[in-house]
């Protein structure tokens, strides 16, 4: 279903749309209903009363009434929770209401929705990013993978929903271009989720390239493309390592973002872009194997990043790299035991075929680093299974040895909604890389079992002094529980985020 969102100061429930959402906060008064009550001829406190709804985080009630000439309207009322300690409402609660109640609406097919949005200042917000969080939501919460499924008729897959956010006259203009905002990170997130929900056999990592190469033509960035040839003539071991056991081509995308400010900095988001990730010889069990056409989702972060960052135009000069292969196995794949060399020089011992995204993440960081000057640099991947465990669905892993960058993004995460949770990263991990053969190996040593924390280790071999920071996004990337706007299949985790750092990046 496409989205479509726009802005009115009307009542919602005067806009004659198919379905109209109210947002209602915890021990709300049955006086606040008293118009809509009027309006529609029901006696709404009486309704909610009897559907037990509370206005608590997470719950919804609906209701069919007569709407205009006789029409059949259906409200919606979802639950704003309480107010926290500093009077305010939770951003986080509407989003989720959101979430319920767009889920609820596409789920019944209809093509108009109003939103009475409660005001901006309950939340302690601005309206212009309040409005640019709730349109990301709404277009979050309207995605469905459904490309493959045959059954849906020409007429059923060209609907649009229309949905309008009714807000105080005040309050037009600001939400107005919150509105474009949201409706950039929304599409954003969305064509991520769309890339990494479709399966290996329909993008193999020439076609992820592809995709980029198209965006960056729409949008006017900048793209250079490496092919598996020119990626062993620049001496990149590790991403041609991997890629031994494909018969497909290796692909290093790189997309670039010139800001018109003069003086901007330059900073690098640098994605893992593993089609597929089958383990490679120290193969997977068929049930972990399931769900690595996931495992491009960083490579996919970080080109739909670049995308919206092109129609946002932020101050800050921003480069994507993405290092793209597929993790198979063959009579030429990469084998236990074999020593890489890196493009930055340094050599690792391959212990487990299916640690392989830190590989290729090794020659695109050094790469990144060696070729442009970099004020920052933030690599985003599907990197450890352990990520899952440590931090758990509603988080991704952040590592970082550089506090200043690492307090910025988590600032981003908190503002966007795309959420992260530190874990350390002390000198004591470093040892679990060591080598007997190489520089480094690329398993961590089980003694010191943190496997989030060791790859990070791994990693921070080829960034040099650059401010650097690294995503996990393996504990977020697909299949989070619970979040009402998500659902099944990919999330588009860490767009939200490197967008909203990028467009917060000061000096
Ligand atoms: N792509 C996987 C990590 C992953 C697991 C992502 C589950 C999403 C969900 C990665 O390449 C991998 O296989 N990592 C290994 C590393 C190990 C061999 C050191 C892992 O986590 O088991
Ligand atoms: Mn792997
Ligand atoms: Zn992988």
């Amino acid at each position: 279903m496409k989205i479509e969102t726009k802005i009115s100061i009307k009542n919602a429930f005067d806009l004659g749309s198919k379905s109209v959402a109210f947002f209602i906060a915890e021990k709300f008064q049955e006086k606040d209903l008293a118009a809509l009550s009027k309006a529609t001829g029901v006696d709404l406190g009486q309704f909610l009363k009897d559907s037990k709804f509370t206005g608590a985080q997470g719950s919804v009630a609906h209701l069919p009434v007569f709407g205009k000439g006789k029409t059949i309207t259906y409200l919606y009322f979802a639950g704003l929770g309480l107010q926290g300690a500093d009077k305010k409402l939770s951003l986080e609660t509407l989003r989720r209401s959101i979430g319920s109640v767009v889920k609820a609406v596409t789920a019944k097919g209809f093509e108009s929705l109003a939103l009475e949005l409660p005001e901006a200042k309950s939340f302690g917000l601005d309206v212009d990013y309040f409005t640019a969080q709730v349109t990301t939501i709404v277009h979050i919460a309207s995605y469905k993978f459904d490309t493959y499924i045959t059954t849906i008729d020409k007429k059923d897959r060209a609907k649009v929903l229309e949905v309008t956010l009714c807000v105080g006259a005040s309050e037009q203009k600001s939400a107005k271009s919150g509105n474009e905002i949201g409706s950039v990170i929304g599409q954003a997130v969305n064509r991520t989720r769309d890339w990494v929900d479709t399966p290996a056999n329909h993008l193999h990592p020439t076609a992820l390239a592809e995709h980029a190469k198209k965006l960056a033509k729409e949008k006017g960035l900048k793209c250079t493309i490496f092919s598996e040839e020119e990626i062993k003539k620049m001496g990149m071991g590790g991403l041609a390592g991997v890629s031994a056991g494909s018969v497909q081509d290796a692909k290093f995308v790189i997309l670039e973002y010139k800001s018109k400010k003069a003086k901007a900095q330059t900073i690098g988001f640098v994605g893992k872009g593993i089609t597929f990730d089958s383990g490679g010889l120290s193969i997977k069990p068929a049930n972990s194997m399931e769900e690595m056409k996931e495992d491009m989702a960083g490579a996919a972060s970080v080109i739909n990043t670049l995308a919206a960052l092109a129609d946002l135009q932020p101050d800050v000069n921003v480069i994507g790299f993405a290092a793209i292969t597929e993790n198979l196995l063959g009579g030429a794949a990469q084998k236990p035991g074999d020593i890489v060399t890196f493009y930055n020089g340094k050599t690792a011992e391959i212990r487990n075929t299916d640690a392989e995204g830190r590989l290729v993440l090794a020659d695109a960081l050094s790469y990144a680093v060696k070729n442009y000057k970099l004020d920052a640099i933030i690599d985003v991947a599907t990197l450890t299974g352990a990520c899952i465990y440590a931090v758990g669905p509603f988080f991704s892993a952040l590592l970082s040895d550089n506090d200043e960058l690492a307090c910025k993004v988590q600032q981003a995460a908190q503002h966007s909604g795309d959420y992260v949770w530190r874990l350390p990263f002390t000198l004591d991990f470093k040892e679990a890389v060591k080598s007997s053969v190489a520089d480094i190996q690329n398993v961590g040593n089980p003694a010191i079992a943190a496997g989030t924390i060791t790859a990070a280790w791994f990693l921070r071999h080829f960034t040099d002094e650059v401010p650097w920071v690294h995503l996990d996004i393996a504990s977020t990337a697909y299949n989070v529980p619970n979040i009402s706007y998500y659902g099944k299949g990919a999330t588009g985790s860490s767009v939200r985020l490197l967008i909203d750092v990028a467009m917060n990046w000061k000096k």
